[in-house]
């Protein structure tokens, strides 16, 4: 059930909108509705920018959702959606290799490419073994720039208020680039890692709040209480390079999805 719905005008223009569901499965759905429109659209158009994703907790029953609505289409549609796939992921930890279970890319083909039968290839994620992690991120930056940036960016947010791994302090006019994660950041993915703080990678490449920004539309995905604070000051705050996520008060066409733990902090 959709708690509540608030368009920008009643926000001080920021964030374009914000839904509250009271129900995590809700807002799952709706944002799967949104997703399944947007990948159907892109399957007719012969220009399509690529479409930015996120990794995470908040993401994965997203992605579950996701798949069995695709699996529903007809096979022509999705063959269609196959040829046309194009992802760009937000963030990579350095030193952790396509097939290492722990790696943001293996988790994209975990619960994106093999259950779709995608080409890995299409499914881009930064190369966290590369020689220099540093022209990696260039790189990686250089060709989503080619492509005029994603058309819509899934955001999740962290505890910290850091959106891909863009840890506090950091600039509006970050780029894509290597950076050294939190202690606490490093705890909240710990998750990954069997709960061992001490196995999470040190650094990460991770898009900066620059490419974030490029996207036409974000979609920020905020669930449980433990975001509380971060999404409060994002809603209230002004901007500052001490919540990362806070620069998206800059993008006229952020939306953003939060269930009532996250708005009400209980
Ligand atoms: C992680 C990732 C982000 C993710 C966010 C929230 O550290 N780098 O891309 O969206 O933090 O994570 P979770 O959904 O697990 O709470």
């Amino acid at each position: 059930m959709r708690v509540n719905e608030i368009n920008s005008n009643e926000l001080n223009k920021f964030p374009y909108s914000l839904s509250i569901w009271e129900d995590q499965n809700d807002l799952v759905d709706s944002i799967v509705n949104i997703l399944e429109g947007i990948l159907r659209i892109r399957i007719s158009e012969s220009a399509a920018k690529p479409i930015g994703l996120a990794t995470g907790r908040t993401m994965e029953p997203i992605y579950l959702s996701l798949v069995e609505r695709l699996k529903s289409w007809e096979d022509l549609e999705l063959n269609a959606l196959r040829k046309s796939w194009h992802s760009f992921n937000l963030d990579e930890y350095v030193g952790l290799s396509r097939n290492d279970a722990n790696s943001f890319n293996n988790q994209m083909l975990h619960f994106l490419g093999k259950p779709l039968s995608l080409d890995p290839k299409v499914i881009r994620v930064p190369n966290g073994m590369a020689e220099d992690p540093w022209v990696e991120a260039c790189e990686y930056s250089n060709a989503i720039n080619k492509l005029g940036g994603c058309s819509i960016q899934l955001l999740g947010l962290g505890i910290n208020g850091h959106i891909g791994f863009n840890e506090p302090p950091c600039y509006a006019d970050s780029i894509c680039r290597v950076v050294k994660l939190s202690k606490s950041t490093r705890e909240q993915n710990a998750f990954l890692f069997r709960g061992n703080n001490r196995d999470v990678p040190q650094e990460a490449i991770t898009l900066g709040i620059s490419e974030i920004l490029k996207a036409e539309k974000i979609y920020l995905i905020v669930t449980g209480s433990s975001k509380h604070k971060a999404l409060n000051e994002l809603l209230y705050l002004p901007s500052s390079k001490y919540l990362p996520a806070s620069w998206l008060r800059l993008h006229k066409q952020v939306n953003i999805l939060a269930d009532r733990k996250a708005i009400e902090g209980n």
